[in-house]
């Protein structure tokens, strides 16, 4: 089918209580890796792409790719732009078809990152595209930042509810224990803090950085109201250690297809997995679409 946004798809979880796997997406084998999962288990899934990711394979070939295996899935697919950093990338990746945006202002001031974000979101929202933002700090690597420090970056309920009302934006990604490119699960969230930004914030809440987070962890987030998840770290692990395990036992493999295969099978078998773990199988069939429409302010032209 043809791709969705993002919009009827995430408040869908919202309302039932699960979260859509997002899954971002390097190359043709982790795309069709992630589609061919979610199609396994009747799941919607989020395609993603970040903008280093799109910087590696190329934007539009990536978008291509997702495009084409959408249309031909039989379960509701977005393709998304994960951390978008810049307005002048966001414009490109409406131009190429996205149908969800995220802009990551997380390492500017709460002034700056409002600023932006509203001008992604009001561009988004005049062409029926929604934007997701990040308030507080997912830290981008476990190296630079200690569990302890991370408190000091986590997201404030209070500036939460100041920030959705200034940017309109349509999805938050929160920073609530989790860290980016952790290898190993140990982390635990603070799912206090989830329930009170879920309190006053009536939005679908994102979590960034779960292949760091324990199974249990992630269960309670998604009880307490996280209705996306974007994992990346733990399937390209899983991807790039079958590639590795074939390759040390068949030092002479020049055949590329010999090894790249098992490891979207084996990718695939993980994405599985994490769309049960975020209860969103058999899920496919009660999406709709809900039509993204800017405010009247956000339809205004700015005339000084
Ligand atoms: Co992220
Ligand atoms: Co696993």
């Amino acid at each position: 089918m043809p791709l969705v946004t993002s919009k009827g798809m995430l408040l869908d979880a919202l309302e039932k209580g699960y979260a859509v796997g997002a899954f971002n997406a390097n190359n043709l084998e982790m795309a069709q890796g992630i589609i061919q999962g979610a199609e396994e288990e009747e799941a919607p899934v989020i395609v993603q792409i970040s903008q280093g990711g799109a910087e590696f394979a190329g934007l539009e070939e990536m978008a291509s790719i997702v495009t084409l295996l959408a249309n031909r899935a039989s379960v509701p697919v977005v393709l998304h732009l994960d951390h978008g950093v810049d307005y002048a990338f966001s414009m490109k990746c409406l131009r190429a078809g996205f149908t969800s945006l995220m802009y990551d202002g997380s390492l500017h001031s709460f002034e700056k990152n409002v600023a932006v974000t509203k001008d992604v979101v009001r561009a988004g929202h005049l062409v029926g595209i929604p934007v997701e933002a990040e308030l507080g700090q997912v830290p981008k690597d476990p190296d630079s930042c200690s569990f302890e420090e991370l408190k000091a970056f986590m997201t404030n309920p209070e500036e939460a509810v100041s920030f959705v009302e200034k940017t309109g934006v349509d999805s938050l990604a929160i920073s609530v224990g989790s860290m980016h490119k952790m290898k190993t699960r140990s982390a635990t969230l603070d799912i206090e803090r989830i329930k009170k930004i879920r309190e006053v914030v009536d939005l679908p809440l994102v979590l960034h950085g779960s292949s760091g987070v324990t199974h249990e962890s992630v269960q309670e987030a998604i009880e307490a109201g996280i209705t996306k998840i974007n994992v990346y770290t733990h399937i390209a692990k899983i991807f790039t250690m079958k590639v590795r395990e074939i390759l040390t036992e068949n030092q002479g493999m020049a055949d590329i297809r010999k090894y790249l295969a098992p490891a979207r099978e084996e990718m695939k078998k993980e994405v599985i997995d994490k769309i049960r773990l975020f209860k969103s199988q058999g899920r496919a069939k009660g999406i709709k679409e809900v039509e993204v429409t800017p405010t009247k302010e956000e339809t205004q032209d700015i005339i000084e």
